[in-house]
């Protein structure tokens, strides 16, 4: 099989493989690159495994580059890696135990190509190119991977139950290939997986929130999401989203399953955006349904206040993930807690205070916003999806229109709190908030003029009633 490799590629591999005669060792180029290669995707990195010492021969390659890469090395693993432009290259021996690159299991027991082979994760993953003089180029396969990759499939080379048990977190990996290739897991292989499910629990959270962001990213991320919740690995690393499974009929009256409608959500807006975050909203958007749910008589079931209760739950279910408590965790609770604010102005007449408002709340992120709720149409009635979408269109057009004339958009009241308080000699107060808050709302709702003066004239009336009086 000819695989086809860039020039800078073949060059570097081809000074691995006259290192690797000299020292008198062999070296194989193994593993993601070998299946990204035939899978014709991007490679940036490439692994090299070697029978012998892999931290020698990265130093022994690095020689020949000037200048001189850097090689950092874990001598108690045994592994090595180089940077030569923007690829990086990864040295290990070749070794009897499980290949994972996490593992603090230091390397012990050295192997054969074929040894290290069937220690790693799927037969797709254990392709490997040889570098070696007597058979340079050619494809070593000894467990089907080519033939599986082919059939789009997802199989260890080994029972998968030791495959899985080496490292748990290989499990998800094979979810986050199935939906990043879409590809199919082995029928055993996926048996495995639902009898060991509870053994992610050994696995670190920044591990598996990794993969569960590559699962995401990947074009239809209903796919893996449909395997974690199949499989039982959902419910043991995210339950919140596990409780939005399920619908319930009473007295004639139905709600939607909101887990395969948040999954549609989330595919809608993987063909309109790849960011994480903006995805992460649309997992997320529901989230506070299962808690907020009653059943009104003779009305129906309701979700009243559910974008709060889910704006409430962002940061709790961010820190249990290990996702990052930052900007992007404010982001994604802001978009949870206003996703229904478009839809209500779709309802009612639209006055322009009501869309300074809504400019004025999502700011920076009005875009995302309208994307998340376009997206949150899962009808499957035609008639229905044009009649919202052209309703989005119109709140569209009349943010446009007001943020023209008013520009809400990065808007800031022209008197803030530090102001309020040097002018009547006052500390963060409750008060500070009432007239800053008056301020903003008078001229959302175009009571006062958005100017320094009026602005002023409100906040002595404000504090007149609150017993304050000016120190200047
Ligand atoms: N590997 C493994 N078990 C793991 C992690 C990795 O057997 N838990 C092996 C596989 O052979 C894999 C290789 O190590 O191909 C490199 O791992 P990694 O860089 O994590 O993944 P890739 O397969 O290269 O895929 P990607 O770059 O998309 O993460």
């Amino acid at each position: 099989m000819h695989i086809p490799l860039q020039a800078y590629e073949a060059s570097i591999f081809e000074k691995i493989s006259s290192r690797a005669q000299h020292l008198g060792i062999q070296a194989w180029v193994i593993g993601g690159f070998v299946r990204d290669k035939i899978l014709q995707r991007p490679t940036k990195d490439a692994d090299i495994v070697c029978t012998g010492d892999g931290i020698a021969l990265a130093h022994a390659v690095a020689d020949l580059f000037k200048p001189r890469p850097h090689v950092s090395f874990f001598k108690n693993f045994g592994t090595a890696h180089i940077r030569i432009a923007d690829f990086d290259i990864e040295f290990v021996g070749a070794r009897k135990e499980s290949y994972n690159r996490d593992s603090r299991k230091p390397a012990v027991e050295a192997g054969t190509i074929e040894d290290d082979q069937l220690r790693r994760d799927f037969t797709i993953n254990a392709l490997a190119i040889s570098l070696n003089a007597k058979d340079y180029g050619t494809l070593v396969d000894p467990f089907g991977g080519i033939q599986h990759l082919q059939e789009k499939s997802i199989i260890t080379p080994q029972d998968p139950i030791q495959t899985f048990s080496d490292d748990p977190l290989r499990m998800m990996r094979a979810i986050r290939f199935a939906s990043q290739l879409q590809f199919t897991i082995h029928e055993t292989t996926l048996a495995a997986i639902k009898t060991d499910a509870h053994r992610i629990s050994i696995v670190s959270k920044e591990r598996i929130v990794d993969e569960l962001n590559k699962i995401i990213l990947s074009s239809k991320p209903s796919v893996g999401f449909k395997l974690l919740y199949d499989t039982g690995l959902l419910k043991l690393i995210f339950p919140q989203m596990v409780a939005l499974a399920g619908a319930q009929y009473l007295d004639g009256h139905g709600h939607k399953d909101n887990f395969y409608h948040t999954l549609q959500v989330l595919d809608n807006i993987s063909e309109n955006t790849r960011d994480l975050w903006l995805r992460w909203a649309a997992i997320l958007h529901d989230i506070g349904k299962p808690a907020t749910k009653r059943f009104e008589e003779g009305h129906g079931w309701t979700f009243h206040g559910h974008e709060v209760v889910g704006g409430r739950m962002v940061p709790k279910i961010f820190a249990q993930l290990k996702l990052p408590l930052n900007e992007k965790m404010k982001y994604v609770k802001l978009l949870v807690e206003l996703h229904l604010r478009p839809i209500s102005l779709t309802k009612e007449n639209i006055t322009d205070s009501a869309i300074r408002r809504l400019l004025f709340d999502a700011g920076e992120h009005f875009d995302d916003l309208m994307t998340l709720c376009e997206a949150d149409i899962t009808s499957k009635n035609k008639q229905k999806v044009k009649r919202y979408l052209s309703n989005f269109e119109m709140v569209r057009q009349r943010c446009v229109e007001v943020e023209e004339n008013d520009r809400i958009r990065n808007w800031q009241p022209p008197i803030d709190g530090e102001t309020i308080m040097q002018y009547f000699g006052i500390g963060p107060s409750r008060e500070v908030g009432i007239i800053k808050n008056a301020i903003k709302d008078a001229i959302l709702d175009g009571i006062i003029p958005n100017t320094l003066e009026a602005a002023t004239a409100l906040m002595l009336e404000q504090a007149q009633q609150l017993n304050l009086t000016p120190v200047r």
